[in-house]
């Protein structure tokens, strides 16, 4: 699938907009603050309707304005346009071929879209919050029904802390439905999360020693928040050991749910865990806790990885979900790197760009000189000077 046409209105720092995209490389450069990123973003809000940046929606509106409207013409695909609008206070409607749909998630896989940003090197660096929000953006493109898990199991994480903090002793049987609800939400979002990790940790640790130059491995870990489930996988092997999804016929996979499901009601129930929710007043275990673990040559690379090993790994993780997009759903995503390659040398520039190079590519850069590698095998480069944009 490729994105055509974009076109704003009141988006960030534009007022009208309307631009041609070409099918390969695009490459939007100028100076710092001229609304490189934004062009991005306004992309990236038709792929999951909201901002990458994590930006709330009134954020984006064009100062002084009361809405803005995002509309991305797409060719190569099975819907061609796809628009949002938001008005203050709290208006956002999606529109697809014409036809607003009714919930978030009917957006979600219509178009594929996978963002590389500065931000993305914090997944690898910061708390675990960034590395839970790398899973749910991709998993969520992939799957209405994680989505949907994931919406249920908030819903009913939020009704169980506010009985934890309203009653200093929850009636049991009021406790018992809830922890049931969570688990069956829970354990479903604990599997799809494994085996998308899984297929990360295989494809990003061969992407990573591609870009090294075979010299450094990756590996990439679930790391559940169960503590009985987390258990049990760290006494067969370790957290890179999951099992591949192909490995499951669909009998199979909803056993295994189903069994997750026993692990993580048994726990929820436990004493302990009851105890230490009725203390602290939330619930204090499950998919909201959840982490990877990632490693390079044995040792964690957040503490012991250099920035350049770091920003490697957090673009070989990417990578890795282009590909694991492109083979579950037989479709190329549309892939939005910003201030990626002008900081990696010409060897790196040149095997990100062999890569990349069957994909709609959306580059951004200060200054053009720095993307020296781009279109060096003949492929066009559609440059867009966003200082003649305003
Ligand atoms: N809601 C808004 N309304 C108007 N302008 C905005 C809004 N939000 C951000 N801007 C402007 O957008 C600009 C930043 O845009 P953006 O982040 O896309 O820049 P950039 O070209 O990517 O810069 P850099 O090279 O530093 O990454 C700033 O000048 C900011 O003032
Ligand atoms: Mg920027």
């Amino acid at each position: 699938m490729v994105i055509t046409e974009l076109e704003l209105h009141n988006f960030r720092n534009y007022q009208s907009l309307n631009l041609e995209l070409s099918k390969s490389i695009n490459v939007i450069y100028g100076k710092n603050g001229y609304g490189k990123t934004n062009l991005l973003e306004a992309m990236f809000l038709c792929c999951i309707g909201k901002s990458f940046r994590a930006a709330k929606d009134p954020e984006m509106i064009r100062y002084g304005e009361e809405g803005f409207s995002v509309r991305t013409g797409i060719a190569e695909n099975s819907c061609g346009s796809i628009r949002v609008n938001y008005t203050k206070p709290k208006s956002k409607s999606i529109v697809i071929d014409g036809v607003y749909v009714e919930k978030l998630r009917f957006l979600f896989g219509n178009l594929l879209g996978i963002v590389f940003s500065p931000e993305s090197i914090r997944t690898v660096t910061d708390g675990p919050d960034l590395r839970r929000r790398f899973l749910n953006i991709y998993l969520c493109q992939l799957s209405r029904d994680y989505y949907f898990s994931l919406m249920m199991y908030n819903k009913f994480c939020e009704e169980k802390n506010k009985i934890l903090i309203e009653k200093s002793r929850p009636d049991p049987i009021e406790f018992e439905v809830l922890n049931e609800n969570i688990a069956t939400y829970g354990a479903k979002i604990a599997f799809e999360r494994r085996i998308f990790v899984e297929s990360v940790n295989r494809i990003a640790s061969g992407i990573y020693r591609f870009i090294t130059d075979e010299t450094e491995d990756l590996s990439v870990g679930y790391v559940p928040n169960i503590p009985s489930f987390l258990e049990e996988i760290r006494k067969s092997g370790s957290v890179n050991d999951a099992p591949a999804a192909s490995s499951f016929t669909e009998k199979e996979k909803e056993a295994e749910i189903e069994r997750i499901k026993g692990v993580f009601f048994s726990d929820l129930n436990s004493e302990k865990i009851v105890r230490r929710e009725i203390e602290y007043g939330r619930s204090v275990i499950g998919s909201q806790k959840d982490d990877l673990d990632i490693s390079f040559n044995g040792m964690n690379l957040r503490s012991f990885g250099s920035q350049g090993q770091k920003r490697s790994a957090a673009i070989a993780l990417t990578l890795a979900v282009l590909e694991i997009m492109k083979n579950t759903t037989g479709r190329t995503p549309v892939l939005f790197l910003d201030d990626v390659l002008s900081e990696l040398d010409d060897r790196r520039q040149r095997n990100i760009a062999e890569l990349t190079k069957e994909y709609q590519t959306f580059y951004t850069c200060a200054g053009n000189e720095n993307l020296r590698n781009l279109g060096a095998d003949g492929t066009p480069v559609n440059y867009i000077n966003v200082e003649k944009l305003r």
